[in-house]
């Protein structure tokens, strides 16, 4: 695990929930972003960051269960692969939770300033639209990864996925 701390922001569960925490070296960029969107007159919610593999695990197998496996994987890291597991994802929401998690998120104005601005914070969407055989997820308008200022501004102009930015392979496929 990370070293963690919970963001000064507007969060969308109590701050005692494990995955209102992020971890320390990201919380700054996320308090920039949501302060510098709220004077704008968008009002950023912290929705999900750090998550233990055990939670995931919960996660992982409640959509398995749901949907089965091959459309779990689609959209869902298995427990010990998760982005949030590092502490540097973030998932951001809305006040009203309209479209919380799902791609209609992207039409929202938090979902636009999330997608136009957050290279500025050191941020990337890290599974954008149309990559999904490259991340080997679903397009994600609400999940970014903090990478720093210099490599957010980079990624961001190169259009590239963080896969084809480092000449990574693709996301294997499972059977
Ligand atoms: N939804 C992303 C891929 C995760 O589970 O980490
Ligand atoms: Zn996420």
């Amino acid at each position: 695990a990370p070293k963690l701390t919970v963001p000064n922001v507007r969060l969308r569960l109590s701050a005692t929930e494990e995955q209102m925490q992020i971890n320390t070296q990201t919380a700054p960029a996320i308090k920039e972003m949501f302060n510098d969107a709220s004077k704008d007159g968008v009002s950023l919610v912290f929705g999900s960051g750090y998550r233990s593999a055990a939670k995931q695990k919960l996660f992982y197998n409640s959509y398995v269960a749901k949907d089965g496996k091959k459309a779990a994987d689609s959209y869902s890291a298995r427990p010990g692969h998760s982005e949030h597991q590092t502490g540097f994802a973030a998932d951001v929401t809305s006040p009203s939770g309209k479209c919380h998690l799902q791609i209609c998120w992207e039409d929202t104005p938090e979902g636009q300033r999330l997608a136009s601005n957050s290279w500025r914070y050191g941020f990337i969407i890290r599974y954008p639209n149309g990559k999904t055989n490259i991340t080997g997820y679903q397009y994600e308008p609400w999940h970014v990864r903090y990478v720093g200022k210099d490599l957010a501004a980079k990624i961001h102009e190169s259009g590239q996925t963080l896969e084809e930015f480092f000449g990574l392979p693709d996301a294997p496929t499972y059977d």
